[in-house]
């Protein structure tokens, strides 16, 4: 079976000081609608390149991505925008919000990339309840926390209902028990069919994915031990 997401080989090369070395090498992943995965693994070794070149955001050196059988850099720039837009949602390691506008707009902002019709308004309401901070929507990102800028990405991540959930450490900055409820946020949706790829840097956020890899020095590696529970969204 084609999976939704197939990672074949990618290898990122990067130069520094004249020397180039392997981000990531040959990491090969096939993902499947409803599949909860996380990525732990050290600082540097690998998972934010990962991602981006999982999400269409980074050409890879060598290898392809495939979504949905489709070879997405095969394309041209603007059909992997639209792919991304309509597609896959993105939760960034850092600060990704607009400035300039509130909560509310930074969430729907992603509908309204690409025209599309609906109910907006309550959808985004929906998400940011969801997350916990629907009182702050007509606030703008530079009066919020960290945890809460990061709660309003995950709601904007959300907003165009995606088939692949991409998330860089979204419970990073969150306490123990906002995390356990993103987590079973991400965990209902992954039961809706939605693919979930997460990378986290806490060991009790594994319990929550029903796949779990390490990345080690630019390779991925099954991660076994440490996942006893698994609130597997898998029947
Ligand atoms: N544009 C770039 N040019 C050169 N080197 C880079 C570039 N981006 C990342 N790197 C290097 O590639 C390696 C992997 O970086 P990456 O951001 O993927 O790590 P990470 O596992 O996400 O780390 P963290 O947990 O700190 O977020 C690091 O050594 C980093 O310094
Ligand atoms: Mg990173």
């Amino acid at each position: 079976m084609m999976g939704l997401l197939e990672l074949r080989g990618l290898t990122k090369a990067y130069k520094r000081g004249g020397r180039a070395f392997n981000a990531v090498t040959r990491v090969s992943l096939s993902i499947e609608p409803g599949d909860f995965i996380s990525i732990i693994g050290r600082s540097g070794s690998g998972k934010t390149t990962l991602l981006n070149m999982g999400a269409g955001l980074l050409n890879p050196t060598q290898g392809s991505v495939l979504f949905e059988g489709q070879d997405i850099y095969g394309l041209q720039d603007k059909d992997i925008s639209f792919l991304r837009n309509e597609k896959i949602g993105y939760v960034p390691q850092g600060q990704s919000l607009l400035s300039n506008f509130t909560v509310f707009d930074n969430v729907c902002i992603p509908w309204f990339l690409f025209k599309r019709e609906g109910d907006v308004e309550g959808r985004a309401f929906t998400l940011l309840e969801k997350v916990g901070i629907s009182r702050l929507a007509a606030s703008y990102p530079r009066e919020l926390s960290g945890g809460e800028m990061r709660r309003v990405a995950i709601a904007r991540s959300l907003i165009n209902n995606p088939r692949l959930l991409i998330a860089d450490e979204p419970t990073g900055d969150l306490d123990v028990e906002t995390t356990a409820e993103i987590m079973g946020l991400f965990s209902r949706i992954a039961g809706e069919g939605t693919a979930v790829l997460m990378v986290t840097h806490e060991l009790d956020t594994l319990n929550y994915g029903d796949k779990t890899y390490s990345m080690d020095g630019g390779n991925l590696l099954p991660h076994t031990a440490l996942n006893p529970t698994g609130h597997g969204t898998r029947p």
